[in-house]
């Protein structure tokens, strides 16, 4: 089963494709994975170009030695790979990071340096909404020293200042920006940085990235958009969309190794000491403690590098870029309209996402019952892996589900319970799925909603 150039089987390991689990219904079965905006499998290009990468794998940036050369020059060579992919401007900066939320709290660290406030749309994943609140109140908290017994208050503090100095625009009825509202939040507030989600983590939506950069600049403020649920979907074009400053996590495009990217202009990055200060990133430190900075990319990257994890995202988007980014979107549409149409022909079904936003996330609930026992049962009676949650999108789950009060849900945390987080039930494709995979949750559906 393949469309165009696609075919699964040729893209993942014989042991992720077999991967096997007991189940109570079907007994030993081969594993579905539905769960794929989380993460996603390692592609076989990627688990070769990593062995082979280890080989030869030696101190990156510190060597003499043939080992250290090598690494060096093909750890660099991932960032210009990255570069070119996402089309930045060719004296950008690719400053390696753990994941997006790494990359989000390292914009917000130089961002917090800079006067004015920072928007954030409402379907951000709290990873690129949070730190900017943490960044900011902690850099208008002052320079005031405290006791550890004062700490409790001082983070309550933190958080409300750090609020004040962000604000969120919202979603219309159809869960899109309207860019008149976006237009009118730049013009009464003096903003630093606009942050957009390039793909919802709940409804796939899609805003309309290259509009929105267009008003933030004509505002004044830098454009930053998170791609890590869209990068690995469809074509990021930095120049062509007008993005400053770019996120994504290796391992939510088939690179899962602990690599993420921030990519951003040289001109900002410059002026800033890193985010991290340590060792491999200064070129000497004076006898009284003075240190020099760099004024390349190297000044950003701190210690030994997570060198595989930079390598692997290099290989993974070779693979990519082999199929072709407009092949692997027909590929998935297929499968994501194959389920969208049973989940919304279903009437035990509830969908939570709209066919003209339909990507590759599906959230639903089955009416009555709980999400999360639903996702258990797809995973222990079927061998089938989707997840249950508020996938860190609290605003969006709620909004969904038309929560309007949440008083219950407050006090249910405080005590120490999660029962009462509002949760949807997220089945999320990827390369790595089949029509048998898709068949396969069908068919589970059926049975539980039977
Ligand atoms: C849209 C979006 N942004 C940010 C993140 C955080 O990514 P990571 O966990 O790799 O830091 C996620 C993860 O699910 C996401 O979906």
């Amino acid at each position: 089963m393949f469309w165009n150039k696609i075919n699964p089987k040729k893209l993942f390991s014989q042991e992720i494709l077999d991967y096997q689990v007991k189940t109570k219904k079907l007994g030993l079965i081969n594993y579905v994975n539905l769960d794929n905006a989380a993460t996603t499998p390692p592609l076989l290009g990627v688990e070769n170009g990593v062995k082979k990468y280890l080989t030869g794998y030696g101190s990156v940036h510190r060597g003499a030695g043939t080992k250290s050369k090598i690494s060096t020059d093909i750890y660099e060579r991932s960032r210009n790979v990255i570069k070119k992919f996402v089309n930045s401007k060719i004296d950008d900066y690719v400053i390696f990071c753990g994941n997006t939320t790494g990359g989000i709290n390292t914009a917000a660290y130089f961002f917090s340096f800079l006067a004015g406030k920072i928007m954030v749309s409402s379907v951000e994943h709290s990873s690129s909404w949070l730190p900017w609140i943490k960044t900011e109140g902690v850099k208008l908290l002052g320079e005031k020293q405290n006791t550890l017994s004062e700490m409790e208050k001082i983070n309550n503090q933190i958080q409300k200042l750090g609020r004040s100095q962000v604000i969120q625009y919202d979603v219309n009825k159809n869960f899109e920006f309207d860019l008149p509202d976006i237009e009118r939040e730049l013009k009464e507030n003096k903003i630093k940085v606009v942050v957009l989600t390039a793909s919802s983590n709940i409804t796939g939506y899609c805003p309309d990235i290259k509009s929105v950069g267009k008003l933030a600049h004509k505002y004044g403020a830098y454009f930053l958009v998170d791609a890590c649920q869209f990068l690995q979907h469809h074509k990021i074009d930095m120049q062509e969309m007008g993005i400053d400053f770019l996120i994504a996590s290796g391992h939510k495009f088939y690179a899962p190794y602990g690599g993420g990217f921030l990519i951003g202009p040289k001109k900002f990055l410059d002026e800033f000491l890193p985010y991290q200060i340590g060792g491999g990133n200064l070129p000497y430190i004076t006898e009284q403690g003075e240190f020099f900075r760099y004024k390349n990319q190297m000044a950003h990257d701190p210690g030994t590098p997570n060198a595989v994890g930079a390598v692997a995202m290099m290989y993974a988007i070779e693979v990519m870029e082999k199929l072709g980014l407009k092949n692997i979107e027909k590929f998935e549409r297929k499968l994501s309209e194959r389920l969208f149409d049973y989940l919304s022909k279903n009437p035990k079904i509830q969908l939570y996402v709209r066919k003209e936003h339909l990507s590759t996330v599906l959230p639903f609930n089955i009416k009555g019952k709980n999400p999360i026992e639903v996702a258990e049962k797809l995973n222990s009676d079927y061998g089938i892996g989707v997840r249950a949650g508020s996938f860190c999108v609290y605003q969006v789950v709620r909004k969904l589900l038309k929560i309007t009060d949440e008083k219950d849900i407050i006090k249910s945390i405080k005590c120490g319970e999660s029962e009462k987080v509002p949760a949807l039930v997220r089945a999320s494709i990827s390369l790595c799925n089949n029509e048998q995979d898709i068949d396969r949750i069908i068919a589970a559906l059926e049975k539980l909603t039977k």
